[in-house]
């Protein structure tokens, strides 16, 4: 990579300590998981299989899970969902009824279902947000999956959910009102009028069910098309029911261009400050005082071929790189902390995932360990951070800084968190990092997520390819200078005073 030196100014990243974005919400490290491909049958669910606990859960799975702390997942889908029958999914297993799965043209046998989805959340320590169907089904099947789930009176629904053996209310606090209505290949694509039409009948009768749930209106995931149209539509006549405004994006290097590819962090910021800007601007004109959030609650990357064999199995195998733009992006969404309130890694098992499986065991994508890193070690609150140093220039940009950071303090335990993409292909960028209030007080845990090289891939075969590093390190002062690794991401974990 040829690296700009901007007037001979040395790589610095600044901090001060006192300088809070805001709060990060656990959220943001949310999971996804859909009826889609592998990812519940043979994913999360195997019964039978040696490998799998009582309930039909594969426990290696759990696992691995466990380890990336998901503070939410979200289910069924997905485009799934807009032509899923909740009703299908409960019950005697055996006497549920299999059905044409329009979304990914499959049968969906209901085998594993709401309370199946529930137990699995109990066991890897997440909230489960669950989305009901706004494509071909309606609001009464909508309210009545929130009493299903959320009921304690005495009434029918509530009976069959003790009757399933769940005595105690799920309490499910995250609702989705449909899933990419704005696509036409969704089941019951909406215009931007229908949409927010259907959505305020929706969300006001889940809402009297259940006064308590938050609700997610699907605003967009075109991003060239109609975005100030529906947000505009939905927050005028629903804002008082929207907690969260819900956008996707799926990302990937579909020209294999690798500095391209790394300039993406320039995309999430525009589209992240566009729908922050969009909201704000819409809260005034509607004299809206609560609070409406950004929710991201699909993202991945996802552009290598699908179609296996003809069926539909979007199985990708990331590499380095892949690694780096999952970096990216939660750097973004911790530098985004005031509004980014939620986000969703599409998925979880299997399909666009961190973690494959295989009967016999299963492997970690490179894109695990950069998510394990953020969310294992982000702090509680999102610091502004200032950095400059050397740029390059890719697709259409240029200036961009080689290095894409973001820092969290943790005030309790007086430790701060950098994380740092050090995005050269072949150059180690030194780097001083100073603290404009404060002092580095000894103990500093670098780890850092690399591989040989940038197209570097884990398998069952090299399950150690793409890998978190651990050393042990020492600062004090205001200052001190570490060299990040060429194409790597690195979280300096330090004691401060
Ligand atoms: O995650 C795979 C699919 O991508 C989801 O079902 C859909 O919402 C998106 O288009």
């Amino acid at each position: 990579m040829d690296l700009v030196e901007k007037d001979n100014i040395m790589n610095t990243i600044r901090i001060d300590l006192e300088r809070p974005i805001a709060t990060i919400d656990r959220n943001i490290f949310g999971g996804f998981l859909e009826h889609f491909g592998r990812a519940v049958y043979g994913g999360v669910y195997e019964p039978g299989s040696p490998l799998a606990d009582e309930q039909g859960l594969r426990t290696d799975v759990l696992n691995a899970l466990r380890r990336l702390k998901f503070s939410n997942i979200r289910y069924p889908g997905g485009n799934f969902v807009s032509g899923y029958r909740w009703r299908d999914g409960i019950g005697p297993i055996d006497q549920r009824p299999a059905r044409p799965e329009l979304a990914w043209h499959t049968v969906e046998t209901n085998h594993f279902g709401t309370d199946e989805f529930i137990q699995f959340c109990r066991q890897i320590d997440s909230e489960p947000y669950l989305v009901v169907n706004c494509g071909d089904g309606d609001m009464r099947e909508a309210r009545d999956w929130v009493e299903y789930c959320n009921g304690t009176a005495d009434t029918a629904l509530v009976k069959l959910r003790r009757a399933n053996g769940f005595e105690a209310p799920h309490r499910v606090k995250y609702w989705g009102v449909g899933n990419e209505v704005d696509g036409h290949w969704q089941i019951g694509y909406k215009t931007p009028q229908e949409y927010a039409r259907a959505y305020t009948e929706f969300a006001k009768t889940m809402r009297w069910v259940d006064p308590e749930i938050k609700l997610l209106a699907a605003a967009f995931c075109h991003w060239e098309h109609n975005i100030v149209e529906r947000t505009q539509l939905l927050l005028e006549q629903a804002g008082d029911l929207i907690d969260y405004l819900s956008v996707h994006w799926y990302v990937g290097n579909r020209e294999d261009d690798f500095l391209k590819y790394m300039t993406l962090s320039e995309l999430l910021e525009a589209r992240l400050t566009a729908t922050e800007g969009l909201i704000d601007a819409l809260k005034l004109d509607n004299a809206i005082q609560r609070d409406i959030a950004i929710a991201v609650d699909e993202w991945n990357i996802s552009y290598r071929p699908h179609v296996q064999g003809g069926v539909h199995l979007p199985e990708e195998n990331y590499n380095l790189e892949d690694a780096l733009v999952i970096a990216m992006h939660l750097n973004a969404f911790i530098r985004h902390a005031r509004s980014v309130k939620m986000a969703n890694i599409a998925q979880i098992v299997n399909s666009i995932a961190p973690i494959f499986t295989r009967e016999d065991g299963l492997f970690l994508e490179t894109i695990f360990y950069p998510f394990e890193l953020f969310s294992q070690h982000c702090g509680p609150t999102a610091l502004d951070v200032f950095w400059q140093g050397d740029t390059f220039s890719g697709g259409t940009f240029s200036g961009v800084r080689v290095l894409d950071v973001s820092a969290t303090l943790d005030e309790a335990r007086r430790q701060m968190t950098v994380f740092v993409v050090n995005r050269s292909p072949d150059q180690a960028l030194e780097t001083t990092i100073s603290l404009t209030t404060g002092a580095f007080a000894g103990p500093v845990t670098a780890r850092v997520v690399n591989g040989p090289d940038i197209k570097a891939v884990n398998g069952f075969e090299t399950p150690d390819g793409v890998v978190t590093r651990e050393t042990m390190l020492n600062a004090q002062g205001r200052a001190w200078t570490y060299a990040f690794e060429p194409h790597s991401v690195t979280a300096l974990t330090c004691a401060v005073s």
